[in-house]
């Protein structure tokens, strides 16, 4: 028989190999040169024939050459299998249990900043209720007293939609909805984002959050307002905070008052941050005028309440010392990522 050449098979076997597309083609080419049948293996046994004198050496070269090509079908086996495990290869698989490190969110500073302050009111007995974004006219301003033609309307400009609804510019008029379907005894809370017309800057931004609280039953007088405020602020902010009324003016509330409490960040000795008075600014509130009473159908002979809005912006911005309240609305994950 003759004898196939060497160096012939050897380059043959290899660009089969390297050429290879499927396993199964690797399979076929393993059996060609290999296999019991296989040209590889027939040479070696034909060593067995050979002159004493040739049989080492072709044994060391045939034995070289069946290594070689095993190596280069393990190779390419090797490679066939990763190739196939690829997205879009014929074992790729989506491995669930692969471990992996996930990263959570968390709550934006504000809506952390809201249940905080809900907390604190729920332990006090406090309904929280929830009020429509888009208000009419009727329950943001005219069923409060605020008159198409009255001054307070140029502080809370808005963006006026059809037919006499607008963005609620307050949550006051949850004051309304709910009285009108509630008989007192009433204690509400009521958070939720309202829209102005507003040249923005560090300090005004055109949505932002208010949190309404309402108290109507019989004898509520304006020192209830002031033990709630009290307690409440010590509740968000310190133990230690102290608060002040000042004299305002609100068309829903009479007497009307300002609500200030002591700087959570000098505790009342002046600083950057209150400019030098040891007082902020938080809120506004007062005792529920009658007239709103009579609007809704509740007897202001008999019942007298309370009513208090502020804003979580404002006090998560001096609690966190972010001066700009627009940084809370703008996708910085740099930013939010540290509360
Ligand atoms: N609605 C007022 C504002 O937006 C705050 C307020 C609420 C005042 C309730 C009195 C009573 O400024």
């Amino acid at each position: 028989m003759k004898q196939p050449d060497l160096a012939t098979i050897k380059s043959e076997a290899l660009s089969a190999i390297a050429a290879v597309k499927t396993e199964t083609e690797l399979r076929a080419i393993q059996v060609k040169y290999l296999g019991r049948k296989g040209s590889v293996t027939e040479i070696l046994r034909q060593i067995g024939g050979l002159p004493e004198a040739k049989r080492a050496r072709a044994g060391a070269t045939a034995n070289a050459l069946r290594n070689q090509v095993g190596q280069a079908i393990a190779a390419a086996g090797q490679r066939l299998r990763q190739e196939s495990l690829k997205p879009g290869g014929s074992q790729a698989r989506l491995d669930l249990t692969v471990p992996t490190k996930l990263t959570f969110g968390h709550l934006h500073p504000i809506s952390r900043m809201i249940q905080e302050i809900l907390a604190v009111f729920q332990q006090m007995g406090y309904e929280i209720i929830d009020g429509p974004e888009v208000e009419t006219e009727w329950y943001n301003f005219e069923s409060l007293l605020v008159y198409a033609d009255h001054p307070a309307r140029d502080m809370q400009d808005t963006f006026y939609l059809e037919k006499g609804n607008l963005p609620r510019t307050h949550t006051s008029g949850v004051q309304v909805r709910y009285m009108e379907a509630h008989q007192p005894p009433i204690r509400i809370l009521s958070p939720g984002k309202v829209f102005r017309n507003e040249d923005e800057d560090p300090r005004h931004t055109w949505m932002f959050h208010q949190i309404e609280g309402l108290v109507v039953d019989e004898g509520i007088r304006l020192s209830d307002l002031k033990g709630t405020l009290l307690t409440m602020m010590r509740g968000i902010l310190t133990p230690d905070t102290e608060i002040r009324l000042r004299p305002n003016y609100f068309p829903y509330t009479e007497p009307s008052v300002e609500l200030d409490a002591t700087c959570i960040i000098c505790h009342g000795k002046g600083c950057k941050t209150c400019s030098g008075t040891g007082w902020i600014e938080l809120g506004g509130a007062g005792m529920v005028h009658p007239q709103v009473f009579h609007n809704v159908g509740i007897d202001p002979t008999i019942f007298s309440g309370f009513a208090f809005g502020f804003g979580p912006e404002r006090i998560a911005s001096i609690k966190y010392q972010v001066p700009d309240l627009r940084e809370f609305w703008r996708p910085n994950l740099r930013f939010l990522e540290q509360f």
